[in-house]
């Protein structure tokens, strides 16, 4: 499993399967969320409601992740995630954005995809960081790639499209 980190803008890639930093409501928002849904089209948004009624009534749980059709993008899948709001989770903030690492690669291993994009999960309006955020996003990539070796991803793409995100990721692969 290749781990890198480049810059650019998340709805661009060409890859199986792109992470959207989405809220729990999956019915979109801004940021990330908002690109995303702007480029997949409304096919998306028809895919997520479909999931709140069947799978996530009451939304999707932070740190749980869940894959949609990916409406008009190159990808197969979007995989919805929900990042801790830093300042809501003073303690287990690490865990649950691990967590979402690891739930969107296991959902990516679900549907046998080879390449997954993720975007620098709750450091936007979700208030992380990415200094504290990048390490703990690699550090879950690696620990998923050491316990799944058999895994069918291949390549992992952290898509950074701000400057701090860059910096920090870049530091955190070395
Ligand atoms: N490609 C890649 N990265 C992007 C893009 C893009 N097109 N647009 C924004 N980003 C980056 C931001 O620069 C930030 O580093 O994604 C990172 C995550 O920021 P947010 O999108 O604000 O996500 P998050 O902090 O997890 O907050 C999620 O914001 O948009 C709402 O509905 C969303 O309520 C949810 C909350």
């Amino acid at each position: 499993m290749r781990i890198e980190a480049v810059p650019g803008d998340i709805t661009r890639q060409q890859v199986d399967a792109i992470v959207n930093a989405a809220n729990s409501s999956l019915l979109g928002g801004g940021g990330v969320d908002g690109a995303i849904h702007r480029a997949a089209g409304p096919r998306l948004l028809a895919d997520c409601r479909r999931v709140r009624r069947e799978k996530y009534p009451a939304g999707l749980p932070t740190g749980d992740a869940v894959a949609t059709g990916a409406g008009d993008l190159a990808a197969r899948a979007v995989i919805h995630t929900v990042g801790p709001v830093h300042a809501q989770h003073p303690d287990d903030g690490s865990d649950l954005l691990a967590s979402c690492h690891r739930r969107c690669l296991e959902v990516a291993e679900e549907l046998a995809l080879q390449s997954i994009a993720f975007p620098a999960i709750s450091c936007g309006a979700y208030g992380w960081r990415a200094t504290e955020a990048a390490p703990i996003a690699i550090e879950a990539v690696r620990r998923y790639a050491a316990e799944c070796p058999q895994s069918t991803i291949e390549v992992v793409r952290f898509v950074l499209l701000d400057h701090d995100a860059r910096r920090a990721f870049a530091s955190a692969l070395e």
